[in-house]
């Protein structure tokens, strides 16, 4: 997992584990950080899925080259599409360019039994209430 080491949130799937090849495709998704809509996004490094809020440190932009491309060609390093500033996908620390001595922001993540999930924290929501099993609206409105 990245992110918080514990969290007490419930876990919203993100997509199949499959679905993120190692220094391949990101899964970008919609969340709302500190009320405000941003986008984050999944990759798989290392064969550990990691996650972050997709905004540079340099100027609070979208990163990635192509939608869910955030890779450099070797697959080394996370590289702002804008000018280049790199960072480590193991911890998302600006190791190059004009990003300072920071780091991206960190989304919890999980993979297990096949597919990733994330944790919502404080400072970081859904961008919609998760939906209700399918069975949910007949349970509280029995016939
Ligand atoms: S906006 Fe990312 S390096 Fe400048």
């Amino acid at each position: 997992m990245t992110g918080k080491a514990e969290h007490d949130t419930v876990p919203v799937l993100l997509c199949a584990g499959s679905a993120l090849e190692e220094g391949g495709h990101a899964h970008v998704w919609d969340v709302l950080e500190y009320g405000r809509p941003q986008r984050a996004f999944v990759l798989r490094f290392d064969g550990v899925v990691r996650a972050y809020i997709n905004r540079c440190l340099h100027v609070p932009v979208e990163m990635d080259w192509q939608p869910g491309e955030f890779l450099d060609s070797d697959k080394r390093f996370i590289v702002c599409s804008i000018h280049g500033a790199t960072y480590e996908p193991e911890d998302g620390r600006c190791v190059g360019g004009p990003c300072g001595r920071g780091r991206l922001t960190a989304v919890a993540v999980q993979e297990r039994q096949g597919q990733v999930h994330w944790y919502p924290s404080r400072d970081i929501r859904p961008s919609a209430p998760p939906k209700p099993p399918a069975n949910a609206a007949a349970e509280e409105n029995p016939p």
